[in-house]
């Protein structure tokens, strides 16, 4: 997983928790790359899960909770260093669908070693999309957190319903997304 997915997330446990927090969450992960990250470097996504999962027993919120929280605020993130993918849509499903063809694919020119998940989208119709992730890594709710920033980067209610659909290949979460 690349490393600018770490060092935000480091800087917003700082940001919430402070540092004394982030240097005994960090000192208490037996982390192989130390904990000392790059945002060009590559790192193990298990160091992701497992930071998140002692950060979890220090604050009492759920992981689950911790990593939706960490997607919402890494959109909001990702509108002020890469403002040029927010141009087009004008709306979240807008948005969303081009999530798959357009930006992650321009993620990989820049970062080759990116392993970035398969999304597919279908407009059911004005109000309803169906988007369907798929990966080799755990990440469901960080997608589900990226989304939920979404809708309020772009001020849309919009409900999300899921549904698991992992198997031994791979991780897949169908989302149900509805405009109300
Ligand atoms: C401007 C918007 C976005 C940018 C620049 C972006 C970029 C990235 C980058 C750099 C990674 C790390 C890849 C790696 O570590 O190897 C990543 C991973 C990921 N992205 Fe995006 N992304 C964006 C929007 C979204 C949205 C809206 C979603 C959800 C609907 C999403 C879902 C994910 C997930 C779940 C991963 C983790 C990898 C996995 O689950 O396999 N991204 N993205």
């Amino acid at each position: 997983m690349k490393g600018i997915v770490f060092t935000e997330l480091l800087d917003l446990i700082e940001e919430k928790f402070g540092q004394d927090i982030l240097e005994d969450v960090l000192d208490e992960c037996k982390l192989e790359s130390g904990g000392a990250y790059t945002s060009v470097g590559t790192y193990d996504h298990k160091e992701l899960l497992e930071i998140v999962t002692v950060l979890s027993r220090y604050t009492a919120v759920p992981v689950k909770d911790l990593v939706r929280k960490y997607g919402h605020h890494l959109f909001f993130r990702f509108r002020k260093l890469m403002p040029e993918f927010f141009e087009k849509p004008t709306n979240a499903f807008q948005f969303l669908e081009t999530v798959h063809g357009t930006i992650h694919v321009e993620v990989k020119k820049l970062y080759p070693d990116a392993k970035l998940p398969s999304f597919e989208t279908s407009r059911e119709s004005d109000t309803e999309l169906v988007m369907t992730y798929i990966s080799s890594c755990p990440f469901a709710d960080f997608a589900h957190g990226l989304m939920q920033g979404c809708f309020d980067y772009y001020n849309e209610d919009i409900r999300i319903e899921k549904e698991d659909k992992n198997n031994e290949q791979q991780f897949c979460r169908v989302f149900t997304l509805t405009k109300r």
